[in-house]
Order: C-alpha cells, then sequence, then structure tokens
C-alpha cells in the first residue's frame, strides 16, 4: 500500500481526492455506494449567507465530452449548513472543506467568521462561479477585486484558505498571484468555463440562463495546462480540477503541479469516480515502485 496522503496549506488528506464543489452536495446521496471516510475530503456546495432557490431551469445541458450548468448556487444557507450538514459531515472520517460564496467582499468576510470557529478543515472562497449577477466570477475575473475579497476573508479567519479561481479570465497566473498576496494559503482551479447552446428548432439558448459554465473532460486539457502555469508562478499549494474523470487523469493532474486533484462532472456519470480513482493511484504507485504519491507532483519535464 502506497502512502496516499498529501499535505495542503496544513491540512493533512490521507489521499489526494476531493469531490468538487456543487457536484456531490453534502455526499448524503453518495453515502449509499461507498463510506464517505474513502475520500480525501469533501468540498461542499458553495454556502451564502441565506438559502438561495439558483436559477430557473433547464439549467443542465449535455455537450460533446463534458455538460454545461446554469446552477446559481442553488443552496440551504449558511444556517442549514452549520446546523444540519455540518455535525453530519463530522461525523464521516474525512476532511471538510467549506466552499463559501458571497454577493459581496463583506459578505464573504462573515461567511469565514462563522465558519472560523467551526471544525472545518479549510475554506474554499468562490470567486468563479459564472452564474451569478452579484460576487463569483464578478470577483474573480479582475486581480484587484480578487485581491480585496479574499483580504476580507483572510481578516476574519485563521482557518486555511483556499481560494477557487475562474478559467475565464485573461492571465489566471495574475489572478493566482494577486489572492496569494492577500493571503490565501493555496488555489484550486480551474472551475467551469463559460458555454452557450443552442436548439435549433426554437432557436433558444438550451439554458434558461442564457449561458453557462462547461465542465467535464472536454476542459481537461486547459485544466492541466493552467495548473501548470500557476503552479510555476506561485509558492502556495495548487489543487487541481477539471474534467478529471479516471486516475490516469490524476496522475497528470498532479505531474502538472497539483497537490490534490477535485472531481466534478465525472461523479453524474460515474459516482463512484472518486473511489476508483483513489485504487488507481495506489495501484499505479506500488506498480512503479512510488512509496508516496506527493513524490509526482510537479514532475512533469517541459521540453
Ligand atoms: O451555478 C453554480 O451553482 C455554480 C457554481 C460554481 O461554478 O462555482
Amino acid at each position: 500500500m502506497a502512502d496516499l496522503r498529501v499535505n495542503v496549506a496544513g491540512v493533512e488528506f490521507k489521499n489526494p481526492v476531493i469531490p468538487a464543489s456543487g457536484a456531490f452536495g453534502y455526499g448524503r446521496e453518495y453515502e449509499k455506494f461507498y463510506p464517505l471516510s474513502k475520500l480525501g475530503g469533501i468540498a461542499i456546495k458553495g454556502t451564502t449567507l441565506e438559502p438561495r432557490q439558483g436559477n430557473p431551469g433547464p439549467r443542465v445541458a449535455e455537450t460533446p465530452s463534458g455538460m454545461l450548468n446554469s446552477v446559481g448556487l442553488q443552496n440551504g444557507g449558511l444556517k442549514k449548513f452549520l446546523e444540519y450538514e455540518l455535525p453530519n459531515l463530522l461525523t464521516k472520517d474525512t476532511r471538510i472543506v467549506a466552499n463559501i460564496a458571497g454577493a459581496t467582499a463583506e459578505e464573504c468576510g462573515e461567511l469565514a467568521k462563522a465558519l472560523d470557529d467551526t471544525a472545518v478543515d479549510m475554506i474554499e472562497l468562490n470567486i468563479s462561479c459564472p452564474n451569478v449577477k452579484q460576487g463569483g466570477a464578478a470577483f474573480g475575473t479582475r486581480c484587484e477585486s480578487a485581491a480585496a475579497v479574499t483580504a476580507s476573508v483572510r481578516k476574519a479567519t485563521s482557518k486555511p484558505l483556499m481560494v477557487k479561481l475562474s478559467p475565464n479570465v485573461t492571465s489566471i497566473v495574475d489572478i493566482a498571484k494577486a489572492v496569494e498576496s492577500e493571503g490565501a494559503d493555496a488555489v484550486s482551479l480551474i472551475n467551469t468555463l463559460l458555454g452557450m447552446r443552442i436548439d435549433i428548432k426554437s432557436r433558444r439558448p438550451v439554458l434558461k440562463n442564457n449561458v453557462g459554465g462547461l465542465s467535464g473532460p472536454a476542459v481537461f486539457p486547459i485544466a492541466v495546462r493552467m495548473v501548470w502555469q500557476v503552479t510555476n508562478a506561485v509558492n502556495i499549494p495548487v489543487v487541481g480540477m477539471g474534467g478529471i474523470a479516471t486516475w490516469e487523469d490524476a496522475v497528470e493532474m498532479m505531474m502538472a503541479g497539483a497537490s490534490a486533484i477535485q472531481i466534478g462532472a465525472a461523479l453524474f456519470s460515474n459516482p463512484y469516480a472518486p473511489v476508483e480513482i483513489v485504487e488507481g493511484l495506489n495501484k499505479y504507485c506500488d506498480d512503479n515502485g512510488i512509496k508516496s504519491i506527493s513524490e509526482i507532483v510537479g514532475t512533469v519535464q517541459p521540453w
């Protein structure tokens, strides 16, 4: 058995595989398939101060080798998370990454403060949701606003802080550096790429929101490229995501520089993907004489 433990910003995960925010809810449905303790951690659905219904449907569409979503941060709000979801999650013997999404920098600070004296292991600040009018990608597509919201959250919490970045930018490296300079302990990337589909009979967009975020295998090479670029530009750990569906993808993403990985769209076609990836990583290490999975992080040798 290889050592699959990884350390991200001082938090030790038993393995590097974390279901991504928004793709796994709070694990209740997936627990029917396997114990959540098999996972390195769980990134919870983006939590806002108040409950949100999200955007009107249709809000999910299939694409070649991927999917579009325009969910709009549907969630039960902070109070429900603290009183109902978190106590249950804390019994699961896995790390809890609390994804937060505020409409303003102050709201993000308020969310972080409320989580500061809970047992969540890490805060993931969402500055990259493409499906809301305030907050989300509106923060994450300019260095100044990305830095300002990170500073507001940094002041509010001493928890390890990871900032989730948008690929819908001119330079993701510049955004990563901006959040690092304001105290981010890690960055996670990529969130979804803004996309659109049109029903050619009705001439209407397939999504009621007109546009939505593209995820799935189609975006994987973009995610690998961005993780590699960001890893080489910052001094904080990078958590990689975007189209990872197999253990081979996970190895590739880690070789690009990811200290850990998140699994999103793959969960919808294969709920077992995270545990299959954990098993695959273990076998890959054993077959290749790798004692610790951390040994492969950032080992790509560019031409
Ligand atoms: O629309 C959504 O809830 C998606 C959130 C995200 O991509 O961060």
